[in-house]
């Protein structure tokens, strides 16, 4: 049985190289975008014969459209194996003395309540699997080690994305469902510039081997290249 993986925000960056590489390893994908004609056009970019892939559009800061993919997925798939919230905005490097609130409630909508509303609508079909894993695509800018004033909106949200992984994977304990934070390095995207050293197949391969790694790797932690990092 090939096993299913939904990812958010697949249609450019590290969430459409996610959804390529799980293609490849013979996973169905299925990508969600909230733009409809953007989804459509990341679809034809990846569809081959051999690759299992579609597409649903989704908004991860819309209620409605989250509870339509729910229903799409418990219509058509018996059991959900694979989460990857990966859709994120940056914020401006503002700091946090400075930051307007609406831009902190943005930020916060998108990268932080978006994971924890996707993660809880779909839990019960992840919870079908023998195998299920949750895969959060933070930030080291969110680890508490590195925090400072700057980019605080954004700072946030990983932050509390990051703890969103320790308290799930803790609730979740001695289930089949294992949750990870993940950060991809610093990649060459619309959101990381061009300046960027690493491309995004390289930032996708964490987030790709918790994906598909057995046994799987130990729940609740936050990751990057493959090894635990501190939060
Ligand atoms: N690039 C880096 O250096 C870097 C470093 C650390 C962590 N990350 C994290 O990696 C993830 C992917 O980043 P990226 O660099 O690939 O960024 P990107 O190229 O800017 O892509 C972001 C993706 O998120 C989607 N998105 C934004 N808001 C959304 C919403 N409300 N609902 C659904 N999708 C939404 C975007 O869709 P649209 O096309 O419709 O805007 C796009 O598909 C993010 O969570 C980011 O924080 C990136």
């Amino acid at each position: 049985m090939n096993r299913i993986a939904v990812i958010t925000g697949a249609n450019r960056g590290i969430g459409l190289a996610i959804a390529r590489d799980l293609a490849d390893r013979g996973l169905v994908v299925i990508m969600t975008c909230r733009d409809e004609m953007k989804g459509k056009k990341a679809l034809k970019e990846l569809e081959n014969d051999n690759r299992k892939i579609s597409f649903y559009p989704m908004d991860v800061t819309n209620v409605e459209s989250i509870y339509m993919l729910k229903n799409f997925l418990r219509t058509k798939y018996a059991a959900i194996d694979v989460l990857i919230n990966n859709a994120g905005i940056i914020s401006s490097s503002t700091s946090i003395s400075a930051s307007g609130i609406e831009e902190i409630r943005s930020v916060m909508g998108t990268n932080f309540f978006g994971p924890i509303e996707v993660t809880q609508a779909l839990l019960p079909l992840l919870q079908k699997s023998q195998d299920a894993r949750i895969i959060n695509i933070s930030s080291g800018m969110g680890a508490r080690e590195d925090l400072d004033g700057s980019y605080a909106g954004y700072r946030l949200s990983k932050a509390g994305l990051n703890n969103f992984t320790q308290m799930l994977a803790s609730d979740l304990d001695g289930s089949k469902v294992k949750v990870y934070s993940m950060c991809p390095g610093w990649v060459k995207t619309d959101m990381g510039g061009p300046a960027a050293p690493r491309t995004v197949e390289e930032g996708a391969d964490t987030a790709v081997w918790l994906a598909t790694e057995t046994p799987a790797p130990e729940t609740g932690k936050f990751y990057r290249d493959r090894k635990i990092i501190s939060y």
